[in-house]
Parts: structure tokens; sequence; C-alpha cells
């Protein structure tokens, strides 16, 4: 099997814990990714998803294990990585057009101004943001329209990979609502990878091809591999319509309730722990023609 774009390979972070001891968040944590896949991770505040994501970004190092992208080790930031945070860090003396051509510059140092001030125009109006607000200081913008700047600013850069942490938590539910349409189309025409951190399961429903799920720290582990197995392009409305919907969410919340906490803190004496594939397809299954889809795997909760 050829390697996939992303590869996380026997991932370990340990902190010291404040009173002479080590912390050990995840030990040996393997998975990979697949290009232009938009893949969320979902798991419980503080089990480790912020810090696989900076390792990820190349802003932090892990203990042991290595991260590879496009088959080369990753170390230290790269234009090649575009990260979202959930606080938007946005240049505040900088206009949200600013804002964008500033890394739009730094990537592609041989464009022209207009070029570049086109390209970004284009990113912006994508998530929305036309016309004059886009000469406004990120303090004359709303937290949603700060938000849409920074996804349109991370997109603009064409990353290979764009790394999104809680990018909506700050949001209120309208706003995230029309901001989750916004990036579904946007990645559906860039056809960039994404890993996103979310802990809204909702969320990763509607946008994942695939999420991955955290038992809680410490010694948290990626334990399972969820496929999504909605039809593109969905509708939040037209989803919940879906007879494997609401399978694939009780799978979710029933992970996230109770599994979670029972396989948390589990010393795994494996080099390579990877998460085990799990695919619901109630819709699938009374299809006899799909019966080269993987194994089903039960769920009677
Ligand atoms: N730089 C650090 N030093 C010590 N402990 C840390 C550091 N960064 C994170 N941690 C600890 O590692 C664990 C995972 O943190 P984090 O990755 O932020 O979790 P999440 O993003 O899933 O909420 C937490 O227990 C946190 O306190
Ligand atoms: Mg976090």
């Amino acid at each position: 099997m050829s390697k996939p774009f992303l590869s996380i390979e026997r991932l370990t972070q340990q902190f010291s814990d404040g009173s002479g001891g080590t912390l050990t968040v995840f030990e040996n944590a393997s998975f990979g990714i697949e290009k232009g896949e938009f893949v969320c991770i979902l798991g419980h505040s503080g089990c480790g998803k912020s810090t696989i994501m900076n390792i990820l970004a190349g802003l932090a190092e892990p203990t042991s294990g290595v991260v590879k992208m496009d088959g080369k080790e990753v170390s230290g930031p790269s234009l090649d990585r575009g990260v979202v945070f959930q606080n938007y860090s946005l240049l505040p003396w900088l206009s949200a057009l600013k804002n964008v051509t500033f890394g739009v510059k730094a990537r592609y140092p041989n464009w022209s101004k207009d070029k570049v001030e086109a390209h970004a125009r284009e990113f912006l109006a994508k998530v929305g943001l036309e016309g004059d607000v886009i000469h406004r200081k990120p303090s004359q913008l709303s937290g949603g329209m700060r938000q849409r700047v920074s996804i349109a600013r991370a997109f603009a850069n064409q990353p290979k990979l764009l790394l999104l942490d809680e990018p909506f938590g700050a949001l209120d539910a309208l706003t995230r609502g029309t901001i989750q349409d916004e990036l579904l189309k946007v990645w559906g025409e860039t056809e960039q990878t994404v890993f996103m951190i979310t802990h809204d399961i909702d969320e990763s429903i509607l946008l994942a091809d695939r999420i991955l799920l955290m038992t809680n720290g410490p010694l948290a582990r990626v334990a399972e591999s969820v496929e999504i197995t909605l039809p593109r392009p969905r509708t939040r409305t037209e989803i919940v319509e879906h007879p494997n919907y609401y399978a694939i969410r009780n799978h979710l919340v029933q992970f996230l309730g109770k599994r979670s906490k029972e396989l948390a803190g589990q010393k795994m004496d494996a080099e390579d722990l990877r998460p085990e594939t799990v695919r619901i397809d109630v819709a699938g299954e009374s299809d006899a023609s799909k019966d080269s889809s993987p194994a089903l795997r039960a769920v009677n909760h």
C-alpha cells in the first residue's frame, strides 16, 4: 500500500507535570491522511488535540515519533502548512485585505501587486467578504467576519495542508453555520487537505470525510477512524434525512459520552497504535450491489 500524503508515525508527547513527574499526553499514536481529505479530530478537552496540531504545524516538537508530509519529515513551520486558530490571530494594524495579501506576497514573491490583490479579493469573496468591509481593520469587524478573514487568508496561501484548531469555537450558532458552509465551499473548490479539531459532533459530521476519535488523556489515543458515509455536497438540512446520519451521530455520542472514558489511560504495549476503521452504512447494508464495501461494524447502542 502506498504511503498516505500525511503520515503520523509513533508520535509520543510527554510534558513535565509540574511536580517532578512526567505527563504522557499520548504515546505511539499513528495515523495517515490522504491528499484532499477533510479529516476532523474529536475528543474531550485536554486529550491532546492541540498538541497534535502544533506538531503537525511544525510549531512544537514531539518527544518522539515523526510526521511526514509528501514523504518528507516535518520540521519547523512552513508555508506548505496553514493554520487557523480559534482566536483568529489576525494582524490588528492591517485591514482585512492586507491581512490576506500579506501572506500571499510571502507565498508568491514573484507575483505582481495587482495579481496578489486580485487573488486575495477572490478568496475573501469566497467567504462572503466583498466591498468596503475588506478595508476595515480587525477591531472594526465582528467575530464572525474576523474568522472569515482568517479562513480566507489560510486558503489564499494554498498550503498543501490546512490545520484548523476549533476555528468556530467562539462563534454563535448561526454565524458558525454560515461559515461552516463557506468552509465546505472553499474546500470543495480548492481540493486542499484539511485537518480540523472540533468538539462539535454535528459540525464534524457535516464537514468531514473521516472523524478521528480520541480517548481522554492522559495516555490518550486515537482509537477510531469513523468514515462519514454521507454523499456530498452536503447541507445540514439534507444530511439529517439520510439513514446513516443518526447511526453515525449515535456512535459518536456514545464514544464521547462513554467509551472515551472507559478506554482512557490504558497503557498499550504496541509500538504503533493505529485507529480502528469504523464504517457505518445503514443505507448501504440493504443494497446488495454495494457488497464490495468493507465489513460494517454493528452499532447496537
Ligand atoms: N507546553 C505544555 N506544557 C505542559 N503541559 C502541556 C503543555 N501543552 C499542553 N499540555 C498538557 O497536555 C494535555 C493536552 O493539551 P492540549 O493538546 O491543549 O489538549 P486539547 O487541545 O485536546 O484540549 C493537557 O493536559 C495540557 O495541560
Ligand atoms: Mg485545544
